[in-house]
């Protein structure tokens, strides 16, 4: 992880995240208007990783409203180059130890089946936190999607200190 800083984004990262989210498939791509939203409104508890100038790693996360003691990751995006060392993990934690994440004490995403990548981070981050991970059906593919999108499953990890 030489060299690569970990900082809040801002405004100016919205278009590269557009760029980098683009470049990481599975990802769902979002508008570049979105990815701006949060980079500027959810940057407290969103993280890019910057290789100097450039954006090699993002992770998009808000509070949910009204359960201010969970996290909730949208999106994680480590660019190919920068893969298997560890990044996803630091930039989470990196997320959980700033002020804004004082009283998180749960991590929630979606993951749909097949992205085993996603799975392994994450079952990974509930074991370094020595925390329980839990998953259950959250958007189906025929309620929520209308057969367009894989059934999304709600991981939620937690209570952690
Ligand atoms: C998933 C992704 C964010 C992982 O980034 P990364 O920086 O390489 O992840 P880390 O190095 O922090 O790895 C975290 C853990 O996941 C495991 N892991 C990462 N990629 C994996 C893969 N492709 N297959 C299996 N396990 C994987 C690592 O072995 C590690 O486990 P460990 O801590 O038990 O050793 C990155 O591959 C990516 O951006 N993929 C495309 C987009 C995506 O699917 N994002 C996740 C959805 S939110």
């Amino acid at each position: 992880m030489k060299n690569i800083e970990l900082i809040k984004p801002s405004a100016e990262h919205g278009m590269p995240v557009n760029q980098l989210v683009a470049s990481c498939p599975p990802l769902d791509t979002n508008s570049v208007y979105c990815n701006l939203l949060q980079a500027d409104h959810f940057s407290e508890t969103s993280v890019s990783a910057m290789l100097e100038d450039r954006l090699v790693g993002f992770i998009s996360g808000y509070l949910i409203p009204n359960r201010t003691d969970t996290l909730f990751v949208w999106q994680v995006a480590v660019g190919e180059a920068a893969r298997g060392r560890g990044l996803a993990k630091k930039m989470l934690s990196s997320v959980l130890e700033r002020p804004a994440c004082s009283d998180v004490a749960y991590i929630e995403t979606t993951i749909t089946q097949s992205n085993e990548a996603s799975w392994a981070l994450f079952r990974s981050i509930a074991k370094q936190l020595d925390a329980p991970l839990e998953d259950t059906v959250q958007y189906d593919k025929d309620s929520h999607f209308q057969g367009k999108h894989d059934t999304e499953f709600l991981v939620r990890i937690g209570p952690f200190q």
